[in-house]
């Protein structure tokens, strides 16, 4: 088996029944990606798969093979990390790297949200201190800067 982490190729040498989630945890250190609730529902463990946004607890190691996996800590997005950090929508930090590969993936298909839809897009993701509201002010502040890049 063959999966593409970060833009770095490994060739796993567990078992393919394990959950992606811990692989990229325990195997490959990479601790950014968090278990909430480990059963699809908070979106703690978010990462993106071949480009899409997916929950890596409910994902297996064996699904993943020849695939291309992006964590938070490949994630090349300093505008979305820089409008987090300028509008506070970070206080404990354990949901954001989920909201950040959600947030990422859903700019990258839709750079002109409305607010509703940037609710929408994070819906799947729990937070259970910061309040929606500056997070998604961080979601448009950043599909605002992207246009003025353009
Ligand atoms: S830990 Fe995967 S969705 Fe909660
Ligand atoms: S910032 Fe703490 S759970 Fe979201």
């Amino acid at each position: 088996m063959k999966i593409k982490v970060n833009n770095i190729l490994y060739e796993p040498k567990v078992s393919g029944s394990m959950r992606l989630l811990d692989y990229l945890r325990n195997e490959l250190k990479l601790t950014g990606t968090k278990e909430g609730c480990g059963e699809g529902e908070c979106g703690a463990c978010t990462i993106l798969l071949n480009g899409k946004p997916v929950n890596s607890c409910l994902i297996l190691l064996g699904q993943c093979d020849e695939k291309e996996i992006i964590t938070i800590e490949g994630l090349n997005e300093p505008e979305l990390t820089k409008s987090f950090e300028e509008v506070g929508a970070v206080q404990c930090g354990f949901c954001t790297p989920g909201m950040m590969i959600s947030s990422s993936a859903f700019l990258e298909e839709n750079p002109s949200p409305t607010k509703e839809e940037v609710k929408t897009c994070i819906s799947g993701n729990l937070c259970r201190c910061t309040g929606y509201k500056k997070i998604e002010e961080a979601i448009m502040l950043t599909a605002d800067k992207k246009k003025l890049v353009k």
